[in-house]
C-alpha cells in the first residue's frame, strides 16, 4: 500500500469555506465551535439565517445525521433541500466516462446544478469498499467540492466524519474531560468490515485536543499510515500524543474514555471472504464492564452492535455518553453552518 495517497491536509479543505475535516481547522476554531454548541445546548439564540438555503445529499443511509442536520437547518432558518441516493440518479464520479452503463448522471452536472440552489451542500458519501486506491481519493466529496461552487460540509466520507468528531469534542468538553486525558479508540468485533471514516476522526480530534491518544486493535487492523502520521502532527501542536497498542490490559489501564468502534481491515479491503477469515477468531474484542477501567467514560457514534461491540451494562451505564454525542451533533452542525454560512 502506497503512503502517498490521501489528501495532504492543505488539499483537505475541499472547499474554501466548508468543511472536509477537522484538521482543516486551527484547533482554536475547533475549540471555538465546541464551545458554540455547548452555549446552543444551553439555550443560547442560534444566528439565524433566513433567505439561505441548505442541501442535503445523502449516498448512503444515516439517522442521526439527517434528523440533526434537518433540525439544525430550521433552528437557522434555513430553507432545505433534502435528497437521498432513491430519489436521485446513480452519479458517474469519472472524468471522461463513456456514460453507457447504469449510471445516468455525472456527478459534474448534479454538484453544478445543486449549487445553483443551495449556499451550502452537505453530502455523504461512504467508500465502496471495492478499490482501495479509487476510495483513497474520496471521490465524491473531492468531485462535489470542484464543480459544486458552494461550501461543501462533509456528513461521512471515506476518510472522515468531521461533524461527528466535532460533537465528540464538545461531549468531552461538556463532561469535563481533562484535555491530557487518555482516550483509547478501541477496535471492536462487527459481522461487517466498515469504514474508516468515524476512527480517523476520533484519532484525530481527540489529538488535535491535546489528548493521550491510543489506538488499540488487533495485529491486521492498522489505521492508515498517512492518517496515523496526521495525528502525530496534530498532537505535537497541541501538547497530546498518539500510539498504537495490541495489548488491551495495557492499552486500557487508567484511560479516561474508552470509544469503541470496529473498522475493516486495509489488507483485505474489498475481499469480503479473506476479511471474514481474518476477523473469526477475534470475536471476544467486544467492551464489556471487565474491560472499563474505573470511572472511564464510554463513547461510540452509533449505530451500535448492542453485546456484540459493546455490552448492554456498559453502553446503558451511568459512564456512557452515546445519548449526549447524539444530542451534540444538532448543536456542533448549528455552530459549523452558522459559521459557514456567516
Ligand atoms: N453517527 C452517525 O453518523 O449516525 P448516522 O449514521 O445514523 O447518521
Amino acid at each position: 500500500m502506497s503512503t502517498q495517497q490521501l489528501q495532504t491536509p492543505e488539499q483537505h479543505q475541499v472547499s474554501p469555506d466548508g468543511c472536509y475535516t477537522l484538521g482543516q481547522f486551527d484547533s482554536s476554531v475547533c475549540q471555538e465551535l465546541a464551545d458554540r454548541a455547548t452555549a446552543l445546548k444551553g439555550g443560547a439564540t442560534p444566528d439565524a439565517k433566513p433567505g439561505k438555503a441548505l442541501g442535503l445529499l445523502f449516498l448512503n443511509p444515516s439517522l442521526r445525521t439527517s434528523a440533526s442536520f434537518q433540525r439544525a437547518a430550521a433552528r437557522l432558518k434555513l430553507e432545505l433541500v433534502n435528497l437521498n441516493s432513491q430519489g436521485v440518479w446513480a452519479m458517474e464520479s469519472e472524468e471522461g466516462a463513456i456514460m453507457d452503463g447504469t449510471k445516468a448522471e455525472h456527478m459534474k452536472d448534479a454538484a453544478a446544478v445543486l449549487g445553483c440552489f443551495v449556499d451550502v451542500l452537505a453530502i455523504r458519501a461512504f467508500p465502496a469498499g471495492v478499490d482501495l486506491e479509487q476510495d483513497l481519493k474520496d471521490p465524491v466529496l473531492h468531485g462535489f467540492a470542484k464543480h459544486a461552487g458552494v461550501p461543501i460540509v462533509n456528513m461521512e466520507s471515506t476518510l472522515w466524519h468531521p461533524c461527528q468528531a466535532l460533537a465528540d469534542w464538545a461531549t468531552l468538553d461538556q463532561h469535563q474531560v481533562p484535555k491530557p486525558a487518555k482516550l483509547v479508540l478501541t477496535w471492536a468485533w462487527h459481522p461487517k468490515p466498515l469504514p474508516h471514516a468515524v476512527p480517523n476522526s476520533t484519532l484525530c480530534m481527540a489529538a488535535q485536543r491535546g489528548m493521550e491518544v491510543v489506538v488499540l486493535h488487533p495485529a491486521g487492523y492498522q489505521l492508515h499510515p498517512e492518517i496515523m502520521a496526521e495525528a502525530h502532527v496534530l498532537a505535537a501542536a497541541n501538547g497530546g500524543s498518539a500510539r498504537v497498542s495490541h495489548n488491551r490490559a495495557e492499552a486500557l489501564d487508567g484511560a479516561a474514555v474508552v470509544y469503541a468502534k470496529s473498522w475493516g481491515s486495509l489488507d483485505t479491503w474489498g475481499d469480503a471472504e479473506a476479511e471474514t477469515a481474518k476477523r473469526a477468531p477475534l470475536g471476544d474484542w467486544c467492551v464489556t464492564s471487565k474491560q472499563m477501567p474505573q470511572g472511564a467514560k464510554f463513547m461510540h457514534c452509533l449505530p451500535v452492535r448492542r453485546n456484540v461491540v459493546v455490552s448492554d451494562e456498559v453502553i446503558d451505564g451511568p459512564r456512557s455518553l452515546i445519548i449526549d454525542q447524539a444530542e451534540n451533533r444538532l448543536h456542533a452542525q448549528t455552530a459549523l453552518l452558522e459559521r459557514i454560512l456567516s
